[in-house]
């Protein structure tokens, strides 16, 4: 597997053309690599695969239409244009191609190639006397001068049944310039460094006993890879999880919450700091030197608990205070309010609240892959739809993009 695309995400825009079949196989080749793919499935597109099989490849709705209120609550297109490494049309068609170096945006696809702010990578494929016309060269010309990447298209037979340049390069072609493309990627958050917590921590009662909670560390784990993925320098400081770390994060690990804030202080200065583990409150006040034994009496152990460091609110007061601090808080009633208070009271700049209470069917945040969040700020709070974790990850870090690039902070 290519490790440098692991974890990444890639935003596909399968154009309308008998090669739209080959993007099916691109998609489960990128899968197979641990790829992200969310797909937008044009018009033209729709008339060759259907956005059923792309939904059941990706494994994430298929993005179709310019003003479906549903896409837009699930993923604003704005957002669902920056919030991937990469965008790749594959097949990119002559219209397509001719919109993009016009500055047209007249659906979801060209609109959403319009408004990126990641690099794009094309996989033209035409009739070859389209490709050769000079209206399709300007179109690449311009593209290719506007930085706009080029995979194939190759020499071969057509399905029209002429031959010439025109058919789109193989899908393990795409995959290639996918990695290469995605390694040469500078990212937003270039030059900045972040620090990310995740999991629980343990904290020792004897030898094999510990207070821990759920936390699987998976919310933190794609927050730090999002992260990574857009350019930061990225630390994850890690409470025992059982999860494989991003390969390009440097990992910490941790087991208790003094461990945890020692590991944190260490790393800094740091520009963000986004804290997602579930940091026990209390520890026992002692860990007993052999394991605490059932002695026969009906008098059970005391256990006397005190109180453990507040990380998040001693990165929010440190004299190297991360740019940006964002920490989680996790409630089972009242979450807007009592985030909001949280926020205060630690200090931190915004605050992720998520409801961790049980849900009906046995699922929760903690442990579970998905996650219903409010971003709290200074100025409010925006309620996000229920969403994969990885998905909040990605638009966590838009977020913070954004905050950069106004230098608001
Ligand atoms: O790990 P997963 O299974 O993916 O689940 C994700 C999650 C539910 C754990 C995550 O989304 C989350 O909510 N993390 C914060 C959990 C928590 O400890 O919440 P809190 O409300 O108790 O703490 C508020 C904030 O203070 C958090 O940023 C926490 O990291 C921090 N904290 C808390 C206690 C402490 N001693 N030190 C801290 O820094």
């Amino acid at each position: 597997m290519e490790p440098g695309m692991r974890g990444k995400s890639v935003l596909l825009i399968i154009g309308g053309g008998i090669a739209a079949y080959k993007s099916l196989e691109l998609i489960r080749l990128l899968r197979a690599r641990e790829v992200t793919v969310r797909a937008i499935l044009t018009k033209a597109g729709g008339e060759f695969v259907t956005p059923l099989s792309v939904a059941a490849l990706t494994g994430t709705p298929v993005y179709q239409d310019l003003f479906s209120l549903t896409d837009e609550v699930q993923m604003g297109h704005i957002e669902l244009s920056r919030a991937a490494d990469l965008v790749v049309v594959a097949p990119a068609t002559a219209d397509l191609m001719g919109k993009l170096a016009a500055g047209i945006a007249n659906d979801l696809a060209s609109t959403a190639l319009l408004a990126t702010d990641k690099k794009i990578l094309m996989a033209p494929a035409m009739n070859v006397r389209m490709w050769e016309s000079p209206s399709v060269r300007r179109s690449a010309e311009t593209l290719a001068k506007d930085g706009v990447l080029f995979v194939g298209p190759n020499d071969g037979e057509m399905a029209c049944g002429e031959f010439g340049p025109g058919r789109m390069a193989e899908p393990l072609e795409i995959v290639a310039a996918i990695e290469k493309s995605l390694a040469a990627r500078g990212g937003a958050l270039k030059g900045l460094k972040a620090l990310v917590t995740a999991g629980p921590t343990q904290e020792p009662l004897d030898p094999v006993r510990f207070l821990a909670n759920r936390s699987s560390g998976k919310q933190g784990y794609a927050i730090a890879r999002a992260l990574a993925g857009a350019g930061a320098d990225t630390v994850l400081v890690s409470g025992p999880v059982e999860i494989a770390p991003p390969s390009d994060v440097k990992l910490l690990k941790v087991t208790t919450a003094r461990e945890m804030l020692a590991a944190c202080e260490a790393e800094l200065p740091a520009d963000i700091a986004v804290m997602s583990a579930a940091v026990a409150d209390w520890r026992p006040d002692r860990m007993a030197n052999s394991t605490i034994k059932k002695d026969g009496e009906k008098k059970s152990p005391a256990i006397t608990l005190v109180e453990n460091p507040d990380i998040l609110a001693a990165l929010s007061r440190h004299k190297n205070r991360p740019r940006l601090v964002i920490g989680f808080a996790a409630e089972t009633d009242n979450v807007v309010s009592n985030a909001v208070a949280k926020r205060s009271r630690k200090g931190a700049d915004w605050i992720i609240a998520n409801d961790v209470s049980t849900k009906e069917n046995g699922e929760s945040v903690m442990g579970g892959d998905r996650n219903q969040v409010h971003l709290v700020t200074a100025t409010g709070s925006e309620r996000w739809p229920d969403m994969s974790k990885t998905d909040v990850a990605h638009r966590l870090v838009q977020h913070i993009i954004q905050q950069f690039q106004s230098e608001k902070i």
